[in-house]
């Protein structure tokens, strides 16, 4: 099979299509035939080696953490599911392989594919659904009526994320640049705070949970917000002591990340807030649920506009054209990306390059122009 091979930490050109052979499945996988696989900011981290203190590969790698496709085998244990179900599915962090023909997929990461959106849509939701999920719900467990603060309300986790705290009946404020406003409300937000124009602690006031994705200062500045007894959950840049503990980090990785976080304990601590570090983790029947959420229209996937789809899938080399787009969002060019082609498809999702992997790995299909026929979701306007 062809597959996006990882030959180094680095820049594009570590990156290549090989051929190599198609995993093998255990007795709890599901072999599945990808049809779309998403890039996120995570494959951006992985493939310069920003993580490899926590995420640790051995290269060459697959890459890709994010598929939908369809099962073409079942190991002897597999009960859920059948050779045909259409799945989606976050990879396990250690057996990551999306940006490939085949994968090989653990039965409890996989769930059935939401059936009203297309193979793109649904590889755009899994990393994203479930770390707004894994937020709100599983360490959140938010409420009706509880004020929710979403940083980053026009990203790929952001905008998920606005719409599961408005399906869960919450108040939800967002900071967002002004240019993604109106999507922001489109929605579900209840105030949309321009980040640029305003200091968003003087805005948000009181809050159950915060929803962080940048770490550092605007995390710190979070505490403002949060009322005592709420919960600031960050999934960005400041791992928390006891998280590095539970990953079984080495006490003195565990203690320079104590000293690095400091700032944010003792904000914690100040406010009578409580911090939570997430890494997402897969998750089978949590997908399940999304997918419920999904096929009600109460959680409506957002993929990246076509014009920017189109000019991955122009490059000769799919891998190496998502990470182009990619190494943009680095130095903050995705902004702008998206406003521009937001206004003309419903906004986009800056992280969620959908690479539609049959359209590149069979030349036949190979058709940039059939990507301006995909039209942009209807988003949710009301109370599910
Ligand atoms: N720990 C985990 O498990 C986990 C899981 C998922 C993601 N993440 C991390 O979370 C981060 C966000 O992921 P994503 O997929 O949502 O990224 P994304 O789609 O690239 O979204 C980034 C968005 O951030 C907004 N933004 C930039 N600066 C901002 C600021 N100062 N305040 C508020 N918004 C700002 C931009 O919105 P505008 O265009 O509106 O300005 C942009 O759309 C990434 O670093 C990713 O690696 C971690």
């Amino acid at each position: 099979m062809k597959a996006a091979l990882l030959d180094r930490y680095g820049g594009n050109d570590a990156i290549r299509i090989a051929d190599i052979p198609a995993p093998s499945i255990g007795a709890s996988d599901l072999g599945v035939e990808v049809r779309a696989a998403s890039v996120n900011p995570l494959d951006v981290k992985i493939r310069s080696g920003q993580v490899k203190v926590v995420l640790k590969y051995r290269l060459p790698l697959v890459m890709g953490n994010d598929l939908s496709g369809v099962v073409t085998q079942v190991g002897a244990n597999v009960r859920r599911f059948r050779v045909g179900d259409e799945i989606y599915a976050r990879l396990d962090k250690d057996r990551i392989g999306a940006f490939a023909q085949f994968a090989a997929v653990r039965e409890s990461d996989a769930a059935l594919k939401p059936a009203n959106v297309t193979f793109e849509q649904a590889a755009s939701l899994p990393l994203v659904a479930l770390t707004a999920w894994q937020a709100l719900v599983e360490i959140g467990n938010v409420q009706p009526g509880q004020r929710v603060l979403i940083h980053a309300g026009s990203g790929g986790v952001g905008s998920i994320a606005i719409q599961l705290a408005h399906h869960l009946g919450a108040t939800v404020l967002t900071t967002v640049g002004q240019r993604n406003i109106e999507l922001v409300r489109r929605l579900g937000a209840d105030v949309a705070i321009d980040y640029r124009a305003s200091r968003f602690e003087d805005l948000a006031r009181d809050c159950d949970l915060v929803l962080d994705s940048a770490g550092g200062e605007t995390l710190v500045r979070s505490f403002a917000c949060v009322k005592r007894g709420g919960v600031v959950v960050s999934i960005g840049s400041t791992p928390s002591a006891a998280f590095a503990r539970q990953w079984g980090m080495n006490p003195l990785l565990v203690f320079a990340i104590g000293l690095m976080s400091r700032k944010v304990t003792a904000a914690a601590r100040a406010r009578g807030a409580r911090y939570e570090y997430l890494f997402m983790h897969p998750d089978g029947e949590q997908l399940a649920r999304i997918a419920q959420r999904v096929e009600a229209g109460t959680l409506v996937p957002l993929v990246t506009p076509p014009v920017q789809r189109g000019r991955v899938l122009a490059t000769e080399n799919v891998f190496i054209g998502a990470s182009n787009e990619l190494g943009a969002f680095e130095s903050g060019v995705a902004g702008q990306l998206l406003g521009v082609t937001g206004a003309v498809a419903l906004g986009g999702v800056a992280t969620l390059v959908v690479v539609v992997l049959w359209w590149v790995l069979f030349p036949a299909l190979r058709d940039v122009n059939r990507f301006s026929d995909v039209a942009a979701p209807a988003l949710p306007t009301s109370e599910p």
